[in-house]
C-alpha cells in the first residue's frame, strides 16, 4: 500500500493515531496487481449512479467478475448507451467494459447470490422536511440479505445514520442464520467519490473501513482496497458511519460560516475571496471554502440531517449544526432578496424583469441538479413575478412546480435585466453574459474568466 501520511491541523499530532486508526495492507497471499491476475473473485454493486458507477468501473482487471445491479432499467438502459455523466477517465473505463465478458449489469437481483462480495451505493437523500428517506436503502439491504451466503464480504458505503450496517444487515443477516464475522462479512466504508473534481481521483482518495468485527473488518478492506492505494481501519461499523458525517457537517458548517462572513465582507466594504485567500496562506489550522449560491448535490445538504435526525429527542442539543443547516437552506432565498436589490439600484421592481440565471447543476463540470440551489432560485424568482429562464450546457431541462423549464441554448445578454450567475462550467462559453446590463454574480469568481470585466455584484 502507498504511504499515505494523514494531514492534521497540529503539527505532530499523527502520534495520537495509534491504536485508533490502522493502516491496512494487503495480504501477500492476493495476487500483486498488474500481473493480469484479477485479485478479487465477483464482485456486485448495488446502485449505479453517480458512486456507484465509478465503483464498479474502477473494479475492472481487478475483479474477475463485476455485477452491476440496478433497480432502474432506464438507469441500466443509460449506462449501455453510454448516456450518463462521468469523468473522461471513466468514459473510457466504460467503453472498455462494454465490450469484456467479466463486466455485466442486470436488474435481476439474483446476480447478488453469485458474488464473493456485495458493495452497496444506494441513494440515501432526504424528503422535503430534511428527514431522512431511508426507502432505497432498507430495499437494497432487504435485497442483499435476501441473497447472501456463507463467505460473502457485504459492504454498505452509503452515508447513513449511525447504526445503519448493524441494523440494515448485520442483524437480519444474523436472523437468516449468518452471523457476521464466522459466516459473513459486513462493514461500512464511507464513500468519498467528489463527481466532477480530477484533482481527487479515487485511486488517491484515502478510504475507511469500520467492521462488525475484525475479520470483518479486514475482508472488506482487501476489497476497498483495489479502489484506492490507502486503508484506514478503525474499530466498528458505527464509527465509519460518524466518520462520513463528520467530513461532511465539518463541510456544511464551514460553507455556512464561508457565506456568512462574505455577508459580513460585503457590509465592511471588503472582497470575501481576497480575505478567504489571504486567510489560505496560513499553511495549518485554516481550511479554506468559498461563499456560493448555496449549497447542492446529494450529500453535504442532506448528510447532516441524518444525524440530526438520529439525535432528535436525545437531549444533546447540536446548536452548530442546526444553524448551519439552516444558513445553507436560506442561502438561495438571500440570492433572489439580492436580486431584488441590485434591480433595485436602478430604480426597476423585481416583479416583471427579465432574469437568466447561469447555470443550475449544483456544481461546476456535473449535469446533476439534486438539491441544487438554482432550483430554489428560480422557483422564489418566479413567484416573485419574475420571466426567469437558465442557460446551463450540461442541463437541457428542469422540472419547477409549475413544470418544467428549458435551457435557453444561445442566450443573448442584451434580452434579459439581470444575469444571476449561478455555477460555470469549464469550456463553456460565458462571452454573452458582458451584454447584460447587470450581473448578480453568486459564484463571487466569475470576473476572472471573462477576457475583459464586467460591471458585477456579489451576494
Ligand atoms: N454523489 C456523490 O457525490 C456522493 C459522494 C459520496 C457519497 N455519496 C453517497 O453515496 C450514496 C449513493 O449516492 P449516488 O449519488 O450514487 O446516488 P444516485 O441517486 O446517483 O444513484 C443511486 C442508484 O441506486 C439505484 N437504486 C435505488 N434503489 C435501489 C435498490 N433498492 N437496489 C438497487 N439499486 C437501487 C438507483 O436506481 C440509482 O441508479 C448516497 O448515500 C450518497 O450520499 C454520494
Amino acid at each position: 500500500m502507498a504511504e499515505h501520511r494523514l494531514s492534521l491541523a497540529i503539527n505532530g499530532r499523527e502520534r495520537l493515531l495509534e491504536k485508533r486508526l490502522v493502516p491496512f495492507s494487503m495480504p501477500a497471499e492476493l495476487p500483486a496487481a498488474g500481473n493480469g491476475q484479477a485479485r478479487l473473485g465477483s464482485v456486485a454493486i448495488v446502485g449505479l449512479g453517480y458512486v456507484g458507477l465509478p465503483t464498479a468501473l474502477a473494479l475492472l482487471g481487478s475483479a474477475a467478475q463485476i455485477t452491476g445491479f440496478d433497480v432502474s432499467e432506464d438507469r441500466l438502459r443509460a449506462i449501455e448507451t453510454g448516456d450518463v455523466d462521468l469523468s473522461d477517465l471513466d468514459v473510457a473505463r466504460l467503453e472498455k467494459a462494454s465490450g469484456d465478458d467479466s463486466f455485466r449489469l442486470t436488474s435481476d437481483s439474483a446476480a447478488l447470490a453469485e458474488a464473493d462480495a456485495v458493495i452497496v451505493c444506494v441513494p440515501t437523500p432526504v424528503d422535503e422536511n430534511h428527514l431522512p428517506n431511508l426507502s432505497a436503502l432498507r430495499s437494497a439491504c432487504q435485497t442483499v440479505v435476501a441473497h447472501a451466503h456463507p463467505g460473502q464480504t457485504v459492504i454498505l458505503t452509503s452515508t447513513s445514520f449511525v447504526g445503519t450496517t448493524r441494523q440494515l444487515l448485520a442483524e437480519p443477516l444474523h436472523t437468516r442464520g449468518l452471523v457476521a464475522g464466522t459466516d459473513v462479512y459486513v462493514a461500512f466504508s464511507p464513500e468519498r467519490i467528489d463527481p466532477g473534481n480530477a484533482d481527487h481521483l479515487q485511486r488517491e482518495t484515502p478510504r475507511v473501513v469500520g467492521g462488525a468485527t475484525t475479520q470483518c473488518a479486514l475482508r472488506a478492506a482487501r476489497v476497498i482496497g483495489q479502489l484506492t492505494d490507502s486503508v484506514y481501519l478503525v474499530s466498528s461499523p458505527e464509527a465509519a458511519e460518524l466518520t462520513k458525517l463528520y467530513e461532511n457537517i465539518f463541510r456544511a458548517v464551514t460553507l455556512a460560516l464561508a457565506n456568512e462572513f462574505s455577508d459580513v465582507c460585503g457590509t465592511l466594504g471588503l472582497d470575501p475571496i481576497e480575505v478567504t485567500l489571504a486567510a489560505a496562506t496560513k499553511p495549518y489550522g485554516f481550511l479554506a471554502a468559498f461563499p456560493g449560491p448555496g449549497v447542492g448535490g446529494h450529500c453535504i445538504p442532506c448528510d447532516p440531517h441524518y444525524l440530526l435526525w438520529q439525535l432528535h429527542g436525545r437531549n444533546r442539543p447540536t446548536p452548530l449544526i442546526e444553524q448551519a443547516m439552516q444558513s445553507i437552506h436560506a442561502r438561495p432565498a438571500r440570492v433572489v432578496e439580492r436580486a431584488a436589490e441590485v434591480l433595485a439600484a436602478d430604480g426597476r421592481a423585481l416583479g416583471g424583469a427579465k432574469v437568466m440565471v447561469v447555470g443550475v447543476s449544483y456544481k461546476a463540470g456535473v449535469s446533476d441538479v439534486r438539491e441544487s440551489p438554482a432550483l430554489l432560485i428560480i422557483d422564489g424568482l418566479a413567484r416573485r413575478g419574475v420571466d426567469v429562464g437558465y442557460h446551463d450546457s450540461l442541463v437541457p431541462v428542469v422540472a419547477t412546480p409549475e413544470g418544467s423549464l428549458h435551457s435557453v441554448a444561445a442566450p443573448t445578454g442584451a434580452d434579459w435585466d439581470l444575469a444571476i450567475i449561478h455555477v460555470v462550467h469549464p469550456d463553456a462559453d460565458y462571452t454573452w453574459v458582458r451584454d447584460c446590463p447587470r450581473v448578480l454574480d453568486a459564484t463571487y469568481l466569475f470576473e476572472g474568466l471573462l477576457d475583459s470585466p464586467v460591471q458585477r455584484s456579489v451576494v
